[in-house]
């Protein structure tokens, strides 16, 4: 397993080119299955997460077919269905699986997937997605570990979350897309990979109004078509790189982004005293540079347009050098601070009482050997080993491979002094 090695204290600064959303780039892969026709999609991040989709969407028969001219290009066919099914060995690595329930069973009327299980960040169960698709008429069933789903053809209905859910939202707007009639969901999520997805979707000729709000409207149709796609900016790249900028007294230009999604992002830091600004002549970049003081501030993670909880951990990093106490409130996910302990081996003074995690800083970081323990936990211990005199060793660094494409050169190429290990 690889490790990284990062010897901290340097000041990053240069720029750094932002690679398009894997948050985006999975359900994109997923909508393919809806059509027998070519479906390209660009600006897909190299990332492991994507090769477990693509290993998943060939193992249901589709071909998927790097783009010689562009390596960050797929085109997808998956030209007839003849495998209907997620096994437990790729979904156990990427709970995203699931995201072909929805195109499965509204394209062949039939799909087993095996459920996701636990996972490091909290039970994460599917039963919002089960239920929606019931209520469009599909039967289902749990057995041996896996849902089995079949519908002759699903109809439309109107459908409220309980619990905003990212990707339950978009795999029921793919059902609904070629469901008979009218699907309503409310209480859907808002997230800009949702309207992503649905950009993709009515460029394959869904009749999909909305998507970004929290009430989307659905008109189902008899087939949808080829078509080709630009994935939108990683938002939590972006936001890991500012951070990274201000935890290293850094001065950074992150080009190829899109700052209105991460408004709530620069909002927080901001009132901490991280410094961002934008040229409007020049959309797709943001400057960011740490200020002449960094202040302690309260985060509580929110569901889109609030703060990501996908950026929870980095804000963490940033806070135990901050001045004073920050309290850290964590509403989406329940067990989140797995990173908090490894921060503590380096220094950091954190306490965790259930959902809460106070953060007192600042406090000198000092290398040690850590574990990664999830994809943004291991972001964080990155961070702090920017920050932290000596050397850090990360173990388990597979967890950051699902979801940067190659921080580590990017982080060398602004100047950090980081080296992955073999
Ligand atoms: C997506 C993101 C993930 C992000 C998360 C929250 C992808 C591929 N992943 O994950 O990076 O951290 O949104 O922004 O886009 N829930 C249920 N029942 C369900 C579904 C969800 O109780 O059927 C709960 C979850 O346990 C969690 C909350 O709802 O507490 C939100 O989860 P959800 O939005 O579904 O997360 P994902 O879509 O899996």
């Amino acid at each position: 397993m690889d490790k990284f090695q990062i010897h901290g204290g340097r000041r990053l600064q240069g720029t750094v080119p932002i690679d398009g959303a894997k948050n985006a780039a999975l359900p994109a892969m997923a909508m393919a299955l809806l059509t027998s026709e070519p479906v390209t999609i660009e600006n897909i991040p190299h990332v492991h997460d994507i090769v477990t989709m693509r290993r998943l969407l060939e193992h249901m028969r589709a071909r998927v077919s790097p783009l010689e001219e562009n390596p960050h290009a797929v085109t997808i066919q998956a030209a007839e269905i003849s495998h209907a099914e997620a096994p437990y060995d790729l979904v156990k690595t990427m709970r995203a699986s699931i995201l072909t329930l929805g195109p499965l069973l509204a394209r062949s009327g039939y799909a087993r997937i095996s459920l996701p299980g636990g996972c490091a960040i909290g039970a994460r169960p599917v039963d919002l997605h089960i239920r929606a698709l019931e209520q469009m008429g599909a039967q289902i069933s749990l057995d041996h570990g896996y849902v089995e789903a079949r519908a002759e053809r699903l109809h439309g209905a109107e459908i409220s979350f309980e619990k905003i859910t990212v990707t339950g939202t978009e795999n029921i707007m793919a059902a609904a897309a070629l469901a008979d009639g009218e699907t309503v969901l409310t209480n859907a999520a808002r997230e800009p990979e949702i309207e992503d997805c649905a950009n993709l979707l009515n460029k394959m000729g869904a009749k999909i109004e909305d998507a970004g709000a929290s009430t989307i409207r659905i008109q189902g149709v008899a087939s949808l078509h080829g078509a080709i796609h630009t994935i939108i900016p990683d938002r939590i790249e972006t936001g890991t790189f500012a951070v990274a900028a201000a935890i290293t007294a850094g001065d950074l230009l992150l080009t190829h982004c899109n700052p209105d999604h991460i408004a709530a992002v620069i909002e927080k830091l901001s009132s901490c005293g991280v410094e961002f600004s934008a040229d409007r002549a020049k959309p797709g970049e943001l400057r960011v540079r740490a200020g002449s003081r960094l202040d302690g501030r309260d985060l509580t993670t929110e569901e889109y347009p609030g703060f990501a909880t996908d950026m929870q951990a980095q804000y963490m990093a940033l806070m135990t050098q901050a001045e004073g106490e920050s309290e850290i409130t964590e509403t989406i996910f329940e067990n989140r601070y797995l990173h908090a302990s490894e921060m503590t081996r380096l220094g950091a003074d954190i306490s965790i009482s259930g959902s809460q995690a106070v953060v007192r800083g600042p406090t000198p970081l000092i290398g040690a050997r850590v574990i990664a323990s999830d994809l943004r936990a291991s972001a964080c211990l990155v961070l702090a080993g920017l920050a932290a005199s000596n050397t850090t060793s990360i173990d388990r660094v597979y967890h950051i491979d699902r979801g940067y494409e190659c921080i580590e050169e990017k982080l060398r190429a602004v100047g950090a002094d980081i080296e992955r290990i073999k």
